[in-house]
């Protein structure tokens, strides 16, 4: 199998690696890709954003599988091109991938399914922020409701923080999402689905805020950890039954069947899994960690979703123990990044030791340079999640990027026992 993989993040990296273990995979091609991804595949430049390139680029290379990564393409209908060119595509169509899109449009699908999630409310102009500010809050939940890479929430306890945010917002001609506040330890369960047929991968628990202990703004995502020592038994499961299953079948049923990944961001409150966010496509950096588990062929199994044959497979396999995975991330991110600094200690890692995947990373005259706001994830496994900290934290200690900075927490709060779900 010939694999194009379209992104050029730490999640792509993660998803060559992991296709590349799969003997069925001869061959994978990334487009753009970056840095780090060029030392294990071909790179081949593309406009991500254009269906008609990208199906160009398929049919050049005689792809038998285009994986897309980030959800702009994929809003943007990539995915129905590539297939109208007749290659099996892993990602959902742009109907589909609404569920992403367009938050409206993802709530509407969530209260015909009877999944539960925050309450919302659109708000337009800035004459009518203040009323509906009064309808929330304490705590606040203000969003971008347009695709904003993580970076469009606030969450605040503070008014006139989240008045900010909202005005600014508003300012900038994108309108803005209120919601209510949903308590309960965040989940990230990412399921393969193929129509009605819902696989769940492991699931696994971000880091948003940029600093430690939770401090500071929301970013694309700090660092991840998989699987969740605290979440009960069955929880994924019961996520599956409740959550992922009733909104692919009512996708199904509005004629937008989901082909992919479908990646539920859910609060685990006293009254069960409620839903933040739907995403239509695998989650960075959680990512990383996950397929770092993974021990079930990846070419196979996207592949299949891809062809509506998800069903005919078996479970996926997973290795025992714990994954980690932490950002290191540039100077100033995630407001304004400093890009073009050199990073060293990146390159060279022994076989016990965490795999560095880039992210924002390019080459300046011969030398690597950060080029993104997250530079690298730098990912560790062990048999527990105490040894995949280690490992990962003793790994990231060793790579210098002048002004660089990752949360040294990532993982720790389960350690430690500190996450608990309050009981109904
Ligand atoms: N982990 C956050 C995201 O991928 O959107």
């Amino acid at each position: 199998m010939r694999a194009l993989v379209i992104g050029s993040g730490a999640r792509e990296h993660a998803l060559v690696l992991a296709l590349r273990r799969d003997p069925a995979v001869t061959a994978v091609v990334v487009a753009p890709g970056n840095a780090g991804i060029a030392q294990h595949a071909e790179l081949r430049p593309v406009d991500p954003s254009s269906g008609e390139a990208v199906a160009a680029l398929a049919r050049e290379i005689d792809a038998d599988l285009v994986v897309i990564g980030p959800e702009v393409p994929l809003v943007l209908g990539v995915a129905d091109a590539v297939r109208a060119a007749g290659i099996a595509c892993f990602g959902p169509s742009a109907s589909a991938a609404r569920i992403e899109g367009s938050k409206a449009f993802a709530k509407d699908v969530m209260a015909a399914a009877g999944v539960r999630t925050a309450h919302s409310e659109i708000v337009d102009t800035p004459a009518d922020l203040d009323a509906a500010l009064d309808r929330f809050g304490p705590t606040w939940v203000v969003k971008d409701d347009g695709l904003a890479a993580g970076k469009g929430v606030v969450v605040t306890p503070d008014r006139s923080a989240a008045r900010d945010h909202g005005a600014e917002l508003l300012e900038q001609g994108h309108p803005v999402l209120l919601e209510s506040f949903l308590d309960g330890p965040e989940v990230s369960l990412f399921c393969l689905v193929d129509g009605e047929t819902v696989v769940p991968l492991l699931p696994a628990q971000d880091h948003k805020r940029v600093g430690d202990g939770d401090s500071g703004p929301n970013t694309g995502g700090m660092g991840a950890y998989t699987p969740l020592p605290w979440l009960p038994a069955g929880a994924v499961e019961e996520i599956v039954r409740d959550v992922v299953a009733p909104v692919a079948a009512e996708l199904v049923r509005r004629d937008a069947a989901f082909s992919g990944l479908l990646y539920a961001g859910l609060a685990m409150g006293a009254a069960g899994p409620a839903v933040v966010e739907f995403n239509c496509r695998f989650g960075d950096p959680e990512t990383q960690a996950v397929l770092a588990l993974l021990e079930s062929p990846l070419g196979e199994l996207l592949h299949a979703t891809a062809t509506g044959r998800l069903a005919e497979l078996p479970a996926p396999r997973w290795a025992d123990g714990a994954a980690v995975t932490v950002v290191l991330a540039a100077e100033n991110y995630p407001a304004h990044p400093r890009l073009g600094d050199v990073v060293a200690g990146a390159g060279e890692t022994g076989p016990d030791e965490a795999t560095v995947l880039h992210a924002g990373t390019a080459l300046r005259d011969g030398a690597l340079v950060s080029a993104g706001g997250r530079v690298l994830s730098v990912v560790g496994t062990g048999a527990d999640l105490a040894a995949a900290r280690e490992q990962a934290y003793a790994r990231i200690s060793s790579i210098k990027l002048p002004g660089s900075h990752y949360r040294t927490d990532i993982g720790l709060g389960a350690v430690q026992n500190r996450i608990a779900l309050s009981s109904s």
